[in-house]
């Protein structure tokens, strides 16, 4: 394999991988490979621009830590993380809509009973969430395990600051179950409208491209129950601002819901999943 050139690099590139025992790896590979190729050639690639791309890549994993991610958000604004989503749920009428599962999930969240305050600390509206977990055929699924997380009046995620003193180190944020008959509720604070984390080089990106990082409010829910496909969505805040113009595109009509402001000056949300049976195997 000598004097390998403009037109003969792609399919050398394909031929060193020839021996790979793994037939999936090898094909999303030899067509990552010919795609790459393709848009080199298709925007005729310079070098300056290709070491941009380099230089882009290199600041994006040093920014990134276990507290802050920045390819996800990379690939949540080229829309990627939107077309795998779609891809991989298309669901029968009356399931839930998935949407993006964003860079602010924690694993290990506190454990709450129905009826709790998440906030633990997080300062907003007071607002009380309430909703049902069903199957497909309306059955209430007991047990369903339910995660939920969401941004602060100010528009930050509890992992975005450092923890204060006296301040929990889960704001937010935390796990419960359903109930016999499906249902969970919980007190939070009010979910507010919030630009992603545009501070780094995902920010740059969307400045140098006059794209703002704006997101419509919104709070995180997963959902796992046995024989059903875990869940992962939001729901958004009818009314709210950025719904058409979501920095990541993660915005369903079916997961725009009523925040009604009750006297008190407390919100209210009330919202009932669906759950996509898994097949039969
Ligand atoms: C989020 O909703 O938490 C989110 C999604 C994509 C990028 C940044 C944040
Ligand atoms: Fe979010």
């Amino acid at each position: 394999m000598r004097n390998i050139n403009e037109d003969s690099i792609t399919q050398a590139v394909i031929g060193a991988m020839a021996g790979c025992k793994n037939p999936r790896l090898l094909s999303v590979m030899t067509s990552l490979v010919q795609h790459l190729h393709a848009f080199a050639r298709e925007v005729a690639l310079t070098e300056d621009e290709w070491f941009e791309g380099i230089k882009f890549l290199t600041a994006a994993g040093n920014i990134s830590d276990d507290k802050r991610q920045e390819f996800i958000p990379l690939s949540d604004v080229l829309g990627l993380s939107t077309l795998v989503t779609a891809q991989n749920n298309l669901k029968p009428e009356g399931c839930t809509e998935s949407t993006v599962f964003g860079p602010f999930f924690v694993d290990g969240a506190p454990k709450f009973d129905n009826g709790d305050d998440i906030a633990n600390g997080a300062k907003g509206t007071p607002c009380f969430v309430r909703g049902t977990v069903k199957s497909l055929d309306g059955r209430p699924i007991a047990g369903a395990v339910i995660d939920v997380w969401q941004s602060d009046e100010e528009g930050f995620y509890d992992v975005q600051s450092p923890i204060a003193s006296g301040e929990h180190e889960h704001r937010a944020r935390g796990q419960l179950r359903s109930d016999a008959e499906g249902g969970f509720n919980f007190r939070s604070i009010l979910a507010h409208h919030y630009p992603i984390p545009h501070d780094g080089p995902v920010g740059a990106m969307l400045d140098a491209l006059d794209r703002h990082p704006w997101r419509p409010a919104h709070l995180h829910f997963m959902i796992e129950a046995p024989g059903h496909e875990r869940l992962i969505t939001h729901i958004f805040r009818e009314g709210g601002e950025y719904l058409d113009s979501d920095a990541v595109f993660g915005v369903r009509g079916s997961l725009i819901v009523d925040w009604p402001r009750q006297e008190g000056g407390f919100h209210t949300l009330d919202h009932d999943f669906v759950l996509n049976p898994v097949a039969a195997p």
